[in-house]
């Protein structure tokens, strides 16, 4: 029997419960479709850090190279200084792992779940792919002549060529595996010219991909695209920092922070799965935070590690529960989090094998 070593950091909030529910499905599924699981929790987070001090230390962060993927809940905590914990744990995993895509799939499963009016599942079912270890984000920042009225401060926007040949490949090939082979590139340069390497390298490439068809928005544009015909868009690839953001926007198209889901991956090796939401400190211990966004990405990652029929298993439990109206809601506290980790857990035990 196949064993996946994992390793899970719940980290802050809601982080510990959403992550809770997460485990019970995984464990369901590997019961259902024959394999094994070996987890490996780290304490870090907030929480760790207030008592010890220590972010992510090295040996700890050394081992995970060895696993075969990573699972995380949430990080990010009021008591902390800005940044700290979210560029100590999300961001070196990020970076030091050199997990360069981070792939976004937004998908709507019914239209009761979507605040745009008259847009149904047919309409809304994308992936972004945010390039994931470069622009202002692994920048230093400095700050000269801090806290007078003469201050400037500053973190370049950076990109390389390999970082950006390597994240336009990743989604034409993203977009050949698609029925439609469409894909958007969006970028902002118009106003930021560095990000004209993205649209260089994009459209020499397009020349190696015939059969996708291509279309390029500045984000603004794409903002308002998003919003106004979705159904435009199948996959589009962006820079870090506009991806971050138009990737919240994209959530809640499919219903909220409550089920986007992401991975990050450096293809072939160790790789990070989360929820695309924060960890909602005021939400904590209260078991009203959905745990829906954390089992996509579980489903993510039992895709990523091969096991396909179990990825499948559970992404389909969600969708009969939310599309049939067993989930009502996805607002938060219409179901508690434990409830709907219950009804995954027997919806994908009862998937026929
Ligand atoms: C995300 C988050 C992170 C980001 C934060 C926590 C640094 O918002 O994964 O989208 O900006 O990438
Ligand atoms: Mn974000």
């Amino acid at each position: 029997m196949k064993t996946h070593r994992i390793a899970v950091i719940a980290g802050d909030g809601i982080g510990p419960e959403v992550v809770t529910q997460g485990l019970r499905v995984l464990h369901a599924a590997a019961d259902r479709f024959g394999f094994q699981v070996d987890l490996i929790e780290h304490p870090f987070g907030t929480e760790h850090w207030l008592k010890t001090e220590e972010v992510f230390p090295d040996d700890a962060f050394e081992a995970l190279k060895s696993m075969d993927a990573i699972l995380l809940g949430a990080i990010g905590d009021p008591r902390a200084p800005v940044g700290l914990i979210e560029r100590g744990i999300i961001g070196r995993l990020r970076w030091d792992l050199d997990l360069w895509v981070n792939l976004r799939p937004i998908k709507l499963l019914d239209e009761r779940f979507c605040p745009l009016k008259d847009k149904t599942p047919a309409d809304i079912d994308m992936v972004v792919v945010r390039e994931n270890t470069e622009d202002a984000y692994v920048q230093k920042p400095t700050f000269e002549n801090e806290g007078t009225t003469d201050e400037i401060a500053s973190q370049p926007m950076l990109y390389t060529y390999k970082g950006t040949e390597r994240i336009i490949r990743y989604a034409f090939e993203t977009a050949m595996g698609r029925p439609r082979k469409h894909l958007t590139l969006i970028d902002k340069a118009n106003a930021v010219r560095a990000q004209s390497l993205y649209t260089r390298i994009f459209a020499e490439m397009s020349k190696e991909f015939p059969e996708v068809e291509t279309a390029h928005l500045y984000v603004d544009a794409a903002c308002m695209r998003m919003v106004e015909s979705p159904e435009s868009i199948d996959v589009a690839v962006t820079t870090n920092l506009f991806g971050d953001i138009v990737t919240d926007l994209g959530a809640m198209l499919q219903g909220g922070m409550g089920v986007a889901a992401s991975a990050n991956l450096r293809p072939g090796e160790v790789s990070l799965f989360e929820s695309v939401h924060g960890s909602f400190p005021q939400a904590a211990g209260k078991n009203i935070a959905n745990p829906i966004a954390t089992i996509n990405a579980i489903s993510m990652m039992l895709d990523y590690l091969g096991e396909k029929e179990a990825a499948a298993a559970v992404e389909g439990a969600i969708a009969q529960l939310l599309i049939s109206g067993q989930i009502r809601s996805l607002e938060v506290g219409e179901h508690g989090t434990d409830e709907i980790g219950t009804m995954i857990v027997e919806a994908v035990s009862a998937v026929a094998v």
